[in-house]
């Protein structure tokens, strides 16, 4: 051994009695954790002594690296026996008090858009409806065109539209699951189909995604009145049996005739509120008949069967039935708004 040799063996020496002096001292895990620092650690002594192993002469480094490798998987090994011996004597009756009481479990809540989407389709459910859905990734297809919705149509406008591709889009209602569904299944149909919608639009009282539920029947003999009764019924259920309707006049290239619905405000009764704008009356869905070129579109008989269809926006529903006044309070996941569910 020559003398450079001789000194870093004599330094992992010491570094080896200082370090078992020291254990031989430790009575706690922690003291035995805050050594296996000091000697093990990131920063530790023997780390440092390998780190330096570099800048040793050539001659000097492969016993000193041996010898600090061996070293170090003695104190691993010391370090990981003692932890152990004094883990299994630890003594929990003086460390524990069993006599306090136990954490408490926070039940979850159902969120109200979830919570309404399930009242909406037992109410439908219950009277023969059955659960259709769609994917949300949709077609321009089904979207548009299959609704009687042409390119260049300026009823296209009317929804600001996600383009995911050429002709691919981010669903802008649930609509699309009508021709979807009456594609697979000859009549008679009768399906709601809830789901998330998105369009590029957001403030006040716009997010970009929210929640509909589309409703669809046909059959032979379908009337008007036979949505004006399914309506009616559904809504009684939802609000309040003595809630009044209204339809009035409007315009979807799908249905023919077409109507959007009023109710009476379930805040003021309609005596005129902030809610309703003074007007005593909400808009909460559209419907209408489904229009003829749409059923060609599926292959359905036009002198045969007639339908009808429906939709409405469920976070607006969720409003005004539980009294939210601000829509983005869906969207917040703050725990003290949910919980009140
Ligand atoms: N899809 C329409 C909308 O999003 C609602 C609607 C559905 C109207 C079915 C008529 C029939 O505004």
């Amino acid at each position: 051994m020559d003398k450079l040799e001789d000194s870093q063996h004599s330094n992992l020496q010491e570094i080896e009695q200082e370090a078992f002096r020291e254990i031989g001292g430790a009575k706690s895990l922690d003291s035995l954790e805050s050594l296996s620092t000091k000697y093990l650690g990131r920063k530790g002594i023997l780390t440092a002594f390998l780190r330096n192993i570099p800048k040793l002469p050539v001659e000097a480094r492969p016993s000193a690296g041996k010898n600090a490798n061996l070293l170090k998987l003695r104190l691993e090994e010391v370090f990981n026996r003692l932890k152990a011996e004094i883990e299994s004597n630890f003594d929990s009756s003086d460390q524990i008090d069993v006599t306090l009481p136990g954490r408490a479990f926070t039940r979850g809540t159902l969120h109200p858009v979830t919570k309404i989407s399930r009242e909406i389709i037992s109410i439908f459910t219950r009277i023969g409806f059955e659960i259709a859905e769609g994917p949300e990734v949709e077609t321009d297809y089904y979207n548009f065109e299959a609704l009687n919705i042409p390119k260049y149509h300026p009823a296209r406008d009317m929804q600001d539209t996600f383009y995911v591709a050429e002709n691919i889009v981010l669903r802008t209602h649930t609509s699309p699951t009508q021709p979807r569904v009456m594609q697979k299944v000859n009549p008679p149909v009768r399906i709601i189909a809830p789901g998330k919608v998105y369009r590029c639009d957001s403030d006040v009282t716009h997010t970009p995604m929210f929640h509909q539920v589309e409703g669809l029947m046909v059959d032979q003999d379908v009337s008007f009145g036979d949505l004006k009764g399914t309506l009616t019924t559904f809504i009684h259920k939802l609000f309040d049996e003595d809630i009044s309707l209204r339809f009035r006049p409007s315009f979807f290239p799908f249905t023919e005739p077409s109507a959007e619905v009023d109710i009476r405000c379930v805040m003021c009764r309609g005596k005129g509120c902030r809610v309703c704008s003074g007007t005593g009356w909400l808009e909460v869905l559209g419907a209408g008949m489904v229009h003829p070129a749409v059923f060609e579109n599926v292959g359905y008989d036009t002198e045969k069967y007639t339908g009808f269809a429906f939709g409405m926006g469920i976070e607006r529903l969720a409003m005004l039935k539980y009294g939210i006044d601000d829509l983005r309070k869906f969207f917040e996941n703050d725990m003290r708004f949910l919980r009140q569910f």
